[in-house]
């Protein structure tokens, strides 16, 4: 995060501000989380990752995003009910989704079933607080069900249909492996998906904002965050930490001396570094201890191993720290996820935070509009076409 002194610098300054990939600039308020990069804390209004994490679930961190408070059980419950409602997909997207390519990766399939559901919502364009507040829920509901449905048509089997009941994380899992998950992987999922409900203005948080300030609709702006995510410096790279690891595996090198190999020819090791944090990500904190309990529940502890020799052989050689990505890939990949769907996990998550910063943003918006310097020719005049 940007010092108070650059804050100053760059907002009270008239003169145009340069800062490549925007860093350090101050673009917007948001009152939704907040990133402290020296020390390495998350914030959810208010309430450190630590403690969401332990206690409470995904459902109560998307009314918290959302709403500004943590819920009531009362109105935890009237909040869960309405989403369990909304979970089933129209019948024409669910086409859309037998129709698509097998081999299309999910996240290209996700972001075009997401602007598909807006064909089939008649209130794709209302612009109301509360219509907004309907289609947060719909897009929050409908993702599990369009992610699922197509990891199991892909593979020969047919959709399960949503349950009525449960949480999200139970009811993703049942809807993709066909059978009711577990006390613990149920838990294990949902602590993921409040770990990356929300991180303040990142790449795709900043461009569902930059959508939603022309005062489009919610799919066009979640569509547009979901292509942002898909990148490998955003959230593609937790799917790219699991190939590297399982690339290790395969070919049994030392964790160790594939990284220094791949630094020695400047490759950027998947799942380190960030712009704002300066030290461990808290979310990779937590995450690595799930990955050190789920290789000792497996009896395996070949992920975690790999992990913590590539840790270390970073730490010595760049010190340059892990993010979230670098530990949920070997977590969802212990949870039985296949690697290609790790980052519409992180979207499943994530369109809490999404839909709950457009919100914020449609309550005092305003065009986001920055500037390029120009440095290319000037003063050229044309030659006709046949003088060329
Ligand atoms: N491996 C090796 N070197 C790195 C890495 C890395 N993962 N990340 C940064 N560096 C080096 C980089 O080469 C540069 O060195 P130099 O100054 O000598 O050229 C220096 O650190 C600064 O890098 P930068 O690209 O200017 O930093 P940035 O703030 O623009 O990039 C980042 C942040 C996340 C894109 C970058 O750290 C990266 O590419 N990481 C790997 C991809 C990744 O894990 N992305 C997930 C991000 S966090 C969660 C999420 O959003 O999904």
């Amino acid at each position: 995060m940007a010092d108070e002194e650059t804050v100053t610098e760059l907002t009270t300054d008239k003169a145009p501000v340069k800062a490549r990939g925007l860093e350090g600039v101050i673009a917007l308020e948001s009152a939704l989380s907040s990133i402290d990069g020296d020390k390495g804390r998350l914030i959810y209004r208010g309430y450190d990752i630590n403690d969401l994490a332990e206690h409470t679930t995904y459902e109560e961190v998307v009314y918290l995003l959302r709403n500004g408070d943590l819920p009531t059980q009362d109105e935890l419950d009237d909040f869960t009910a309405h989403l369990r409602s909304e979970r089933a997909l129209p019948s024409p997207v669910l086409d859309l989704l037998r129709n698509a390519p097998d081999d299309a990766h999910p996240m290209a399939v996700l972001r075009t079933a997401v602007s598909a559901l807006g064909l089939y919502d008649d209130e794709a364009d209302a612009m109301e607080e509360r219509a907004n507040h309907r289609k947060a829920d719909r897009i929050l509901a409908q993702i599990p069900t369009i992610i699922a449905a197509f990891d199991r048509l892909r593979k020969g089997k047919n959709p399960v249909e949503p349950l009525d009941r449960g949480s999200m994380a139970h009811n993703f899992l049942y809807m993709l492996n066909g059978e009711e998950p577990g006390e613990a992987a149920e838990k294990t999922f949902d602590v993921c998906l409040v770990l990356h409900a929300d991180h303040g203005l990142n790449a795709s948080t900043f461009t569902s904002r930059v959508i939603g300030s022309t005062l489009s609709d919610m799919y066009s702006a979640v569509s547009g965050a979901i292509g942002a995510l898909k990148g490998r410096l955003h959230g593609g790279a937790n799917q790219e930490v699991m190939r590297m690891l399982l690339e290790i595996d395969e070919i049994g090198a030392d964790p160790a001396e594939y990284v220094q190999e791949r630094l020695a020819e400047k490759e950027r090791i998947m799942g380190f570094g960030h712009r704002v944090y300066n030290t461990m990500d808290p979310r990779a904190a937590i995450l690595r201890g799930m990955v050190k309990e789920l290789s000792e529940e497996a009896g395996e502890m070949k992920w975690y191993e790999y992990t913590a020799s590539i840790l270390n052989t970073m730490q010595e050689e760049t010190g340059i720290a892990p993010n979230v990505d670098f530990f949920s890939g070997p977590t969802y990949y212990q949870l039985g996820l296949d690697p290609d769907l790790f980052t519409t996990i992180f979207a499943l998550s994530r369109s809490a935070g999404w839909t709950a910063h457009l919100l914020e943003q449609w309550a005092d918006n305003r065009l986001i509009r920055p500037r390029a310097q120009y440095v290319g020719a000037r003063d050229r005049t044309v030659t006709p076409i046949e003088e060329r």
